[in-house]
């Protein structure tokens, strides 16, 4: 929600992807076209991809415009109560072309449709089909439904999709980097969460599957692949007779060793999960990148209980110093719940100070949001008022806004291994790209370099969210 001069990347609601224009690659052009667009997590973007695969084989090609459209799907967010507004507020935009356009088809993807299934047709006339996240191998049905006049829903959830055999088309890519879902859904169970409700049961992808995706984009080209999952620490495939077995220390050494010249990254960690021996993988390659994503949702061990986060303040600092033990340059990120129900004021001030300990590289930090059906809502009361959690979410980001700077700070003076993404969004005259603690650095063009090389940058200053240097 506040991201102040922070990179937008998971679970920023505001994000908002739309596809490239790609030809149909079954050849069997139909002569329709889709529009699609996503909200949410990055997980959501890379079923997005899945979606525009089987659509792909169904002889779609894809289009950037929604009015020239004749299917166009919205996949979406319920994490909080201002992202499912948002879509809502699309689906107006949609409606109007739809009027213009009266064939024209709208579906609802994604963790909205799972929530509120066959409601949406109701509350929301112009959807056609409104499809789960576990349901969109059905699609092909659902649409011929659709076309012969009758609305479809499919929000079963399943207890083994994974879609390892879907080949992703690369939607939003750069060519570059490239997400891999090497899990779904989430058995945890945090209190304030809709994810279990909406994703299902939580299931490991087949490790051969993700190793023979990432080898596939190296040999096309790609230089980084994040691996998703709500929770990967707590990936754990086996192969069918039981003699394989891959926990996820196991499956990053399997990828980083693809190639030395693909750099791997990888979100959500839960800290009650992450292993030293995730820590010790990750400091055996240098091509994994020193980078954790770690939520610590509030910093008092009370909260944390009520929020069923099954870990404790002094757990979690722990953790963090395994990871300043293991990975001395390792940057670490967090999300923080500003207003759980019945934080007090020195409950509060523990998620400051924990802040404080942690000193992290950036925050994802939102106000409590209640969401209908989670156990929070069944069994506690939402009592902080909005403006108490308004102010505290604020010394959040203000402390935050400090830290990312003290990080960026200890980083000037240095030289930094960075992949060239692109042109930076203020210049053509500067590429930008991320290093190994992803943070965003600028520096110049020049004739012998491009995106998708390495390159090393001095940086000698910063902003407030980027570094700035000049090539070595
Ligand atoms: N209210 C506010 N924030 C939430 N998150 C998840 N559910 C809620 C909610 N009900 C935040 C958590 C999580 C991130 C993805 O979104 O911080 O880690
Ligand atoms: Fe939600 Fe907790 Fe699962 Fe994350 S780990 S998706 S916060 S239930």
């Amino acid at each position: 929600m506040f991201n102040p001069g922070i990179t937008v990347k998971e679970h920023d609601e505001t994000r908002q992807g739309e596809a490239l224009v790609l030809d149909s690659k079954s050849g069997k052009n139909n002569g329709r076209k889709l529009y699609i667009e996503s909200y949410g997590c990055q997980m959501n973007f890379s079923d997005s991809e899945i979606v525009a695969s089987i659509m792909m084989d169904m002889g779609f090609t894809t289009t950037g415009t929604y009015q020239e459209a004749d299917v166009i799907f919205i996949n979406t967010c319920s994490i909080r109560e201002n992202a499912e507004q948002r879509v809502r507020n699309r689906l107006k935009d949609f409606a109007v072309a739809k009027l213009r356009k009266p064939d024209m088809m709208v579906g609802v993807l994604g963790c909205m449709a799972e929530r509120l299934k066959a409601k949406f047709l109701e509350e929301e006339k112009l959807v056609d089909i409104v499809v789960g996240p576990d349901a969109y191998r059905d699609l092909p049905n659902l649409i011929n439904s659709a076309d012969e006049g009758n609305k479809a829903v499919n929000v079963l959830l399943s207890r083994e999709e994974t879609y390892a055999d879907i080949n992703p088309v690369r939607l939003t890519s750069n060519g570059i980097s490239a997400f891999v879902s090497i899990m779904r859904g989430c058995d945890n169970m945090c209190s304030f969460c809709v994810v279990p409700f909406t994703r299902g049961r939580e299931r490991s992808r087949d490790a051969h599957s993700i190793v023979q995706e990432v080898t596939e984009l190296y040999n096309n080209g790609y230089k980084e692949v994040t691996l998703l999952g709500q929770n990967v620490d707590s990936y754990k495939w086996s192969s069918e007779d039981g003699t394989e077995k891959v926990n996820f220390a196991q499956l990053l050494e399997r990828v980083a060793l693809v190639s030395p010249d693909v750099r791997i990254r990888f979100s959500t960690s839960h800290p009650k999960d992450i292993t030293d021996e995730v820590l010790y993988t990750m400091d055996k390659y240098d091509n994994i990148c020193k980078y954790i994503h770690l939520p610590v949702q509030s910093g008092n061990s009370r909260i944390l209980d009520l929020m069923n986060r099954t870990y404790d303040r002094e757990w979690y600092m722990e953790r963090v110093n395994a990871i300043r033990r293991i990975l001395p340059d390792c940057a670490i990120s967090t999300d923080i719940i500003a207003g759980f129900c019945s934080e007090t004021e020195e409950e509060h001030q523990d998620t400051l100070s924990i802040m404080d300990f942690a000193i992290y590289d950036y925050a994802y930090m939102f106000m409590y949001s209640e969401r209908p059906g989670t156990p929070a809502a069944k069994k506690l009361t939402d009592d902080i008022p909005e403006n108490i959690k308004n102010r505290r979410l604020n010394e959040i980001i203000s402390k935050q806004r400090d830290h990312s700077k003290v990080r960026l700070d200890q980083q000037v003076g240095k030289v930094q291994k960075v992949l060239i993404e692109g042109f930076s969004k203020k210049s053509d005259k500067d590429y930008c790209g991320r290093n190994d603690q992803n943070a965003m650095v600028i520096f110049p063009v020049s004739d012998n370099i491009k995106p998708g090389d390495y390159v090393n940058v001095f940086v000698d200053r910063c902003t407030t969210a980027t570094l700035i240097g000049t090539v070595v």
